[in-house]
């Protein structure tokens, strides 16, 4: 079996985040065949376009090889403001751009955790949106929301939540198979 190497990023620098939890809790459900390593994007420098004319900073440019190296990426965002926080955004806007942008015809699973009612739902759908014109593969289903956060965790900061966990180890194994299916596909996937 073909080993798949995922990327793990979360969309908070939060120490005590719940998202970063999440990829914690994914490390520990992974399917057989798949490795997670995450990236930290405290150290990613905000975008500005005359930076990128001079050549990338060391962080974006250690970002961009990780993804580059990456089968999959696993997304893990909060919800700020109804959308995704911006830190993710700024990330994912480096990562957009040429020469050879990473996230192009890259297999993606998105997954979220809020201390609301709706579990990052809103957010989700706009990094949807924000992936298609990154042209990256979203694994479409099972959605992990993950709501009202603070039942969840334990005082550990651990995902103790069984169904949540549960779906979380269904979406593992659907990426596994959709990074596959990709693999075993013929079809070629033009940029944007
Ligand atoms: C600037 C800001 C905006 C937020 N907006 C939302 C929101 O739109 N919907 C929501 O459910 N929670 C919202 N929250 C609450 C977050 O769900 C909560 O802070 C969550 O714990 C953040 O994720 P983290 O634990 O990974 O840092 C917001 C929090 C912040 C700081």
């Amino acid at each position: 079996m073909l080993e798949i190497h995922v990327l793990g990023i979360s969309g908070s620098l939060r120490r005590g985040s719940y998202n970063t939890a999440l990829l914690h809790a994914a490390s520990e459900l992974l399917p057989e065949g798949m490795t997670l390593e995450t990236f930290d994007l405290s150290s990613i420098p905000l975008y500005n376009d005359d930076v990128r004319a001079l050549g990338y900073p060391e962080p974006v440019k250690e970002f961009r090889d990780r993804i580059a190296a990456a089968d999959a990426l696993l997304i893990a965002t909060p919800e700020y403001n109804y959308s995704i926080p911006g830190v993710l955004k700024n990330a994912i806007d480096w990562a957009s751009r040429p020469p050879n942008p990473p996230l192009d015809g890259k297999p993606v699973a998105i997954m979220g955790a809020s201390t609301g009612n709706f579990g990052t739902v809103r957010a989700q759908m706009h990094l949807r949106q924000v992936c298609v014109y990154c042209n990256m593969l979203p694994l479409n289903e099972p959605e992990v929301l993950v709501m009202r956060a603070r039942d969840k965790f334990n005082a550990d900061g651990r995902l103790v939540d069984e169904t949540a966990r549960e779906l979380i180890r269904d979406m593992l194994l659907a990426l596994a198979n959709w990074v596959r299916r990709l693999r075993a596909s013929s079809t070629t996937f033009a940029s944007p």
